[in-house]
């Protein structure tokens, strides 16, 4: 089983404004992205000795400083955040339909888009974490250059000891082309030690016939630690070979998925991190996303983050 150099994570990627419909023409803001997600919730189930980063890059405006107040009342290290003046973040607006969600995005120009054009940041937010978390939508959102720049950072901090985990999270909206798609996620899984796909996302992308076909795509390509989420189903997970499903336990109140696949990875990863084995890391995930899926928002309050044991 994988084991880990240090105590420190972080994750990659890009948070957005959140206006999320409350009432005729209003709108609660917040803020909201997989991998930030991912990291919120890992902050708060590991607390201050095993501290969580984000890295991104924001703006100079008051949102964005908004953004990094919220992050450090929450215990996260913002030390890898990064600013550019000329662009701010990215933003999103959920409205309903009856019970129907409709997302708008505005993300195209989006301050985090540029954080693969340093890669003597990137060389920086990466040192000393002995844990890396990033996912599709991150590469999705990066030049072509700055995939590569995050491709040779990751490599770099593998070789120094850091484990690279990985989410797919495959949305086709983000891609020109599912070519595009496969061939720079094959190329990152090159790198990923720990992969956490969900299986209506790969099946869509690469044609898998059942979960197993997605377990042996992964280990084929080299990854050794895999949990395949599949909503209600069971999560199918190899780790060294050795192959493991945990049911999922059924939730009767859901009142909005967004956001399960990233708790569940946040659960994952803080379990694996304070030395958990695979089956018990699954059982984590599931225990923080079935509490993500009962409450509005991809993020839970504070209070609702279950006990981690
Ligand atoms: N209908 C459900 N009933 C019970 N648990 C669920 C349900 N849907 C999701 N979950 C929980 O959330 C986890 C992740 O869900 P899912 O497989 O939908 O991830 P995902 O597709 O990555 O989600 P996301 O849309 O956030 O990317 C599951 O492993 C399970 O623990
Ligand atoms: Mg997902």
């Amino acid at each position: 089983m994988l084991s880990f150099t240090s105590k420190r994570s972080v994750a990659i990627g890009e948070a957005m404004i959140e206006m999320a419909v409350v009432g005729e023409g209003t709108y609660r803001r917040s803020f909201a992205g997989d991998t930030f997600n991912t990291a919120w919730h890992m902050a708060q189930l590991l607390g201050p000795d095993f501290p969580v980063g984000f890295a991104t890059k924001v703006g100079t405006d008051t949102i964005s400083r908004s953004f990094v107040e919220e992050l450090e009342a929450d215990g996260i290290d913002v030390t890898c955040v990064a600013r550019d003046a000329d662009r701010t973040m990215g933003l999103y607006m959920i409205e309903l339909d009856g019970a129907e969600r409709h997302f708008h995005y505005w993300r195209n120009h989006s301050a985090a888009r540029l954080l693969g054009d340093d890669a003597g940041w990137l060389d920086r937010v990466v040192r000393d974490a002995g844990l890396i978390h990033v996912s599709g939508i991150t590469l999705a959102i990066l030049s072509p250059d700055g995939r590569s720049r995050l491709w040779n950072a990751l490599a770099q901090a593998r070789l120094r000891g850091a484990r690279v985990s990985f989410d797919p999270n495959v949305r086709p909206r983000l891609w020109t082309s599912a070519t595009e798609t496969r061939d720079t996620l094959a190329w990152f899984f090159e790198i990923t030690d720990i992969a956490l796909p969900s299986f209506d996302d790969e099946t869509a992308l690469w044609g898998d016939m059942s979960p197993d076909a997605t377990l042996n795509r992964f280990a084929k390509a080299g990854v050794t630690e895999i949990a395949l989420k599949n909503g209600a189903g069971a999560v199918q997970a190899r780790s060294d070979g050795v192959e493991t499903s945990v049911p999922t336990p059924p939730v009767s109140d859901i009142r909005d998925t967004s956001g399960a696949g990233d708790a569940f990875n946040a659960g994952y990863l803080a379990a694996r991190l304070s030395g958990m084995d695979q089956a018990d890391a699954i059982a984590c995930g599931q225990r923080v996303s079935s509490r993500v899926i009962r409450y509005f928002g991809a993020r839970l309050s504070k209070e609702n983050v279950p006990k981690f044991e």
